[in-house]
């Protein structure tokens, strides 16, 4: 947040910035989309739609975990949310009591170990590093088990560090689940669509799918439809958990825009085509910012086999003067000495649970991406 406020702060003064801090496709949601709005709009779709998600959209979410995942669920086992983190928000609300412990791997997308805490629980970071390709090891969830252990998150592909599980890395994890039986799955697979190398990416379900009894599912459309404004995201899992769910839901927001499930109803439902187009266009980011931050004094860059963000490590930056004479110690200190000498926005590993590192969403123009590299580079080379 202090980095963006500065960001803002020098846009305001005429600075030129360039911000990759936001977790966001640059594409524009698709046509048909933003028509079946205006269409439900102008059909008077305007009053409260039912608490747990139309009748509409519940069908398109359980046809496209068929048609796409191969998973089976009922109309009761599906919640509508305002973005997929609303549905986190709802099953931690409804599941944890004061203590209980959740298990969130690092790097991680902030929002998990937050909302746990709002929701009185405690959240066990599982550290993971470059070595490892940011995957936690099963042997170290297993290690993290206690007997208050609720819940385990698995995001993959990763925010922020774009990694997926194989099914040889996933199959251990399984393997872990299945021996402690009181440990729920919950598996955000909002950047599902945005995996590079198919092999490496594998679903728990798959794996096993008995785990289905006690997966919580999380997913939506802001990310594969180009959507985050329009707030619409969902949750699959047992009926009771759901009903538990939806319980928490009607008294915070009463359920999610009739207009905007409409559009997801128009985006599930609607050509999909676009998706390997956007995949193919972040591939050739990902390609181009890698290699050219792997050319910067003191960064090394894994290239990640999905999601649109890189998590570098800035650890050899560390130590160096910047030419006002300031010594760099940290991640955080590396982001603000970016953002005040070449203008790049970015957002420090520290804010994910892993200090030394950065990271940059690359669901920019390529020009814009090639610019700030450049300018990244320049700083690097300016340091002594
Ligand atoms: C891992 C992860 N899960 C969920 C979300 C939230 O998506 P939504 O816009 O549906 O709330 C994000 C958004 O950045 C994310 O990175």
């Amino acid at each position: 947040m202090r980095i963006q406020e500065r960001a803002n702060e020098l846009r305001a003064q005429g600075v030129d910035i360039i911000g990759l801090g936001t977790g966001e496709p640059d594409f524009d949601t698709p046509e048909h989309i933003k028509d079946a709005a205006h269409a439900a709009a102008r059909a008077g779709l305007t009053k409260y739609p039912p608490t747990a998600g139309t009748g509409e959209l519940k069908c398109a979410i359980r046809e496209k975990l068929a048609r796409e995942n191969g998973f089976d669920y009922a109309a009761d086992e599906i919640i509508v949310s305002s973005g997929a983190k609303q549905v986190l928000f709802n099953a931690f609300m409804a599941t944890l009591n004061p203590g209980d412990e959740v298990i969130v791997p690092a790097p991680y997308w902030g929002v998990y170990k937050d909302i746990v805490r709002i929701c009185g629980g405690v959240p066990k970071v599982l550290l993971s590093g470059a070595d490892s390709g940011f995957r936690v090891s099963a042997a170290a969830i297993e290690e993290a088990i206690t007997p208050r252990t609720r819940w385990l998150v698995l995001n993959a592909p990763s925010n922020p560090s774009g990694a997926a599980y194989g099914a040889a890395d996933l199959g251990g994890i399984v393997g872990v689940l299945d021996r402690h039986r009181h440990v729920w799955l919950l598996s955000d697979d909002i950047y599902e669509h945005i995996v590079y190398e198919p092999g490496a990416y594998a679903h728990a379900l798959d794996l096993n799918p008995d785990l289905g009894g006690r997966t919580l599912l999380v997913n939506g459309v802001s990310k594969a439809y180009a959507m985050t404004g329009w707030r619409i995201g969902y949750g699959a899992g047992p009926a009771a958990l759901i009903g538990a769910m939806v319980a928490v839901q009607g008294h915070i927001t009463s359920g999610a825009s009739s207009i905007g499930q409409a559009a997801a109803v128009a985006a599930l439902n609607g050509p999909q085509d676009h998706i390997p187009e956007w995949r193919d266009a972040f591939r050739r980011r990902r390609d181009r910012v890698v290699s050219l931050l792997n050319q910067a004094e003191g960064i090394e860059c894994l290239s990640p086999e999905g999601a649109f963000y890189v998590f570098p490590s800035c650890a050899g930056t560390n130590g160096k003067k910047t030419p006002d004479g300031k010594v760099l110690s940290s991640d955080v200190d590396f982001c603000q000495y970016l953002l005040d000498a070449v203008g790049v926005a970015t957002v420090p590993g520290s804010d994910f649970g892993v200090g030394d590192h950065f990271r940059i969403s690359y669901a920019y123009a390529q020009a814009s991406l090639h610019e700030a590299c450049t300018r990244i580079m320049r700083a690097c080379g300016a340091l002594s």
